[in-house]
């Protein structure tokens, strides 16, 4: 499967209607002519209302809007932006990308055939279900379709922080002109960094969900390990490929419930696709990143949204009982256990995370309006 087809096109239950998909550019600002730099978000081909109108009316239909001057940005980032409504950001794991969450998003966009609870989710003002929620699902830099600058041969150089992922992540908000606080969900990796997020920019969060994922450091041994994968690919330089299939090779046996192993190969070749999708260079630099990271549970308890912390039965890589104490960490935490998944929730059990997070959502709404 090709990964950036929408799910619509994709082999599993095909939604019959959507929304619009819009890949953002963010452009690399060294690459444009000062002339051309503006504050201005500019479609490549029709114009923002038309583009506006696309959003809400059309099926999937994939849209480019460039947006000039990506004010730090070193790279062009390649975002999903589906639905209006209340922003969700979601962000993938590692070596994923933002085409993970597409199965539990169309569900919670009322495009799947699974309604939530037996309905469609109902916007506050009940017009159009597909009015409730604008899921942002950006590939994070040097992953999926972002780019991966390559400054130096030095890993340490081309390593990127948790810190700056998030960051790189607010300043996409502030490109979006999404002003209002966000729900962020993240999963694993994506995870770390939006505990980071939730520290950096606090003003701008609504809610977090934290799925199959830690606020511990690694301990030596996978430091180690993440070591061989970074010194293996700088060695490898220009045909690192290898190295990712490796990385595929072994992780796919961890990633997933027997259930999802053994009946769902739609799904192990969707996950080994894009893990060999990847830059190398890009995995390199997470893979930096993750092993230079920090604890954060204190980061988590500081946190003044509430937190929901989604774990599964047969998760090898986060257990539940991991993931279970992030919401006794958060002073306003909740913790879901969904069954029959592994590390890969909303791929593997898209409906039952769809619901948890619709539910959760739906409570924060409740008590806003109290
Ligand atoms: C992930 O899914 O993001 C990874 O398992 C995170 C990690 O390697 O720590």
């Amino acid at each position: 499967m090709n990964k950036e087809t929408p799910p619509s096109e994709t082999n599993y239950s095909p939604p019959s209607e959507g929304l619009g998909v819009v890949s953002y550019r963010l452009a690399k600002r060294s690459n444009m002519p000062k002339t051309q730099r503006s504050k201005k978000v500019i479609a490549d081909t029709s114009s923002n209302k038309n583009m506006q109108t696309k959003k809400i009316a059309n099926k999937y239909d994939p849209k480019t809007i460039l947006i000039k001057d990506y004010k730090w940005a070193d790279v062009s980032f390649n975002i999903r932006d589906y639905g209006e409504g209340i922003p969700l950001l979601f962000i993938h794991g590692y070596p994923f990308d933002g085409s993970m969450w597409f199965r539990a998003v169309d569900i919670l966009l009322g495009k799947s055939d699974i309604k939530l609870d037996g309905k469609l989710p109902q916007s506050r003002t009940n017009q159009c279900p597909f009015l409730k929620y604008r899921a942002i699902m950006p590939d994070l830099r040097g992953m999926g379709k972002s780019e991966s600058p390559i400054i130096s041969q030095d890993p340490t150089k081309n390593g990127v922080k948790i810190e700056k992922y998030a960051d790189d992540l607010m300043e996409l908000l502030q490109q979006l002109k999404i002003s209002r606080p966000v729900i962020v969900v993240g999963l694993s990796m994506g995870g770390y960094i939006a505990v980071q997020f939730a520290d950096r920019h606090k003003k701008h969060l609504a809610g977090l969900v934290m799925c199959n994922t830690k606020t511990t450091s690694d301990p030596p041994e996978v430091v180690e390990k993440r070591r061989a994968i970074i010194d293996k690919i700088c060695s490898v330089r220009n045909n690192a490929q290898g190295v990712l299939e490796s990385i595929a090779d072994s992780m796919i046996p961890q990633l997933f419930a027997s259930h999802t192993y053994r009946d769902k190969q739609d799904i192990i070749d969707e996950v080994k696709s894009m893990i060999l999708s990847n830059n190398p260079h890009g995995v390199s630099a997470a893979t930096w990143g993750m092993a230079e990271r920090g604890d954060t549970t204190k980061l988590l308890e500081n946190v003044n949204v509430p937190v929901l912390a989604i774990g599964t039965d047969e998760d090898k890589i986060t257990p539940p009982s991991v993931v279970k104490k992030l919401a006794k960490i958060a002073k306003n935490g909740k913790y879901v256990e969904i069954h029959n998944a592994g590390h890969l929730t909303p791929m593997e059990q898209p409906e039952q995370f769809a619901i948890a997070l619709n539910n959760f959502i739906s409570e924060i709404e409740k008590n806003k309006e109290q």
